[in-house]
């Protein structure tokens, strides 16, 4: 029997870790055991506990309650705790981690120092700007990892030209295997094609916030080059407010716990007003993932700074304004249904109108929604 060790911490991870976990409780049930451990990196209800429930993924075994705090306390605190779990219970063949997270750095250090694969799941993406926190965590642990899956052929690109072969089979690691690369395609499409038809039944939160089909704009802002820079937030929600006046359309925020402690600091007096008169623009609490799901298949136009929602508006057809100077998925824009607007007032509202207004193409992308059983069969393969 294989024992991993998936690596959880923040709200997107959760999500992806609930494709490999189902895939392995489903299909590699015999071969393979999965235990969990949740770095505390998010624990409010609405950012880690209600993923849990509605992904149906089991409790996690360990949980470190790392909580908030600088880059350096967080990911130190993470590292410290992992190799405790992975020196005490020494049983585990490899750990799983997921994205670009601090939790995600953490891991990949911890386990590598003492000699644990290291299976990275989204590898290779990259967005070329090295001040945001996710860059420098994707580089290192891409480095340390054993096999890195890569969601998409740009990934796989990224990885080339940093000199990362298909397959090294020279002693690479110390336990005398190589480093491997794999083209899985995206678990999070898996996870989008699996829950749809479910978070229509089971979130009715269009039906209770009295949306229409196509009549409302969901946006996501938690970035922290958005939310840390007083002039870029307030031209993120000038534009909002701006679309949701000229259009009369409702415009749906579920507020990340950063950007709602941000608010207040960031923006004038004179936003703050506006936001407080204007009953179009609706925000509410961070969404669930049923929620979220009936918001992105039912919105108009998507406008965040998320990767995870610029991909799950493109999984639902539905067109995506990119609040970031650049994206790790340049094939959604690539293909004209995401436009990057940054956080440019301008730029912004025209490219709400190009979206809003012209007829465009989803094609398939990001694998063929088995990327969790791919995963699981290589590394079972690795290991043995
Ligand atoms: C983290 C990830 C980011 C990911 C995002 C998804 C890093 C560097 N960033 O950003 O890549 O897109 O998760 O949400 O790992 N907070 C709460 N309750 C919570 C969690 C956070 O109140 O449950 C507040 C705290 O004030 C905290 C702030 O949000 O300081 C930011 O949380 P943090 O985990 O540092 O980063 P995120 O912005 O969530």
């Amino acid at each position: 029997m294989i024992r991993l060790l998936t690596i959880i911490g923040a709200r997107p991870q959760i999500i992806k870790a609930a494709a490999i976990s189902r895939a392995i409780r489903n299909q590699f049930a015999g071969q393979v055991e999965e235990h969990i451990l949740h770095t505390g990196q998010h624990y409010d209800d609405n950012m880690s506990e209600v993923f849990f429930r509605e992904l149906g993924i089991p409790e996690p075994n360990f949980n470190l309650h790392v909580g908030s705090g600088t880059h350096g306390t967080q990911t130190a605190r993470i590292i410290e705790g992992i190799e405790k779990v992975l020196t005490e219970d020494a049983k585990y063949d490899g750990v799983i981690v997921y994205g670009d997270t601090n939790s995600t750095l953490a891991a990949a250090v911890a386990a590598s120092k003492i000699h644990v694969p290291v299976f990275h799941v989204e590898a290779g993406l990259r967005s070329f700007n090295m001040s945001m926190p996710e860059e420098i965590n994707r580089i290192v642990c891409d480095q340390l990892s054993n096999i890195l899956f890569t969601p998409t052929e740009t990934g796989l690109m990224n990885l080339k030209g940093e000199g990362f072969e298909d397959i090294k089979t020279k002693v690479h690691f110390a336990d005398g295997r190589g480093q491997k690369i794999v083209l899985s395609g995206d678990v999070m499409y898996d996870n989008s094609m699996y829950f749809s038809a479910m978070a229509d039944v089971k979130s009715d939160i269009i039906e209770r916030m009295g949306l229409r089909y196509r009549e409302f704009i969901l946006a996501t802002i938690h970035r922290p080059a958005n939310t840390d820079n007083a002039a870029n937030l307030q031209s993120i929600f000038t534009a909002l407010l701006d679309i949701a006046d000229r259009e009369q359309i409702d415009v749906v925020l579920p507020l990340h716990p950063r950007t709602r402690k941000m608010l207040p600091i960031q923006l004038t007096k004179e936003i703050l007003d506006r936001i407080e008169e204007n009953k179009q623009l609706r925000i509410i609490e961070p969404a669930s993932f049923f929620e979220i799901i009936r918001l992105e298949k039912n919105a108009r136009v998507v406008m965040t700074d998320s990767g995870g929602v610029q991909k799950e508006a493109f999984f639902y057809g539905t067109p995506c304004v990119i609040l970031r100077p650049e994206t790790e998925w340049v094939e959604i824009v690539e293909a004209g249904a995401g436009i990057i607007a940054d956080a440019d007032h301008e730029r912004i509202i025209k490219a709400y109108d190009t979206l809003a207004n012209k007829s465009v193409q989803f094609p398939l992308l990001f694998g063929d929604g088995h990327a969790s059983e791919k995963i699981i069969q290589e590394i079972i393969h690795y290991l043995q």
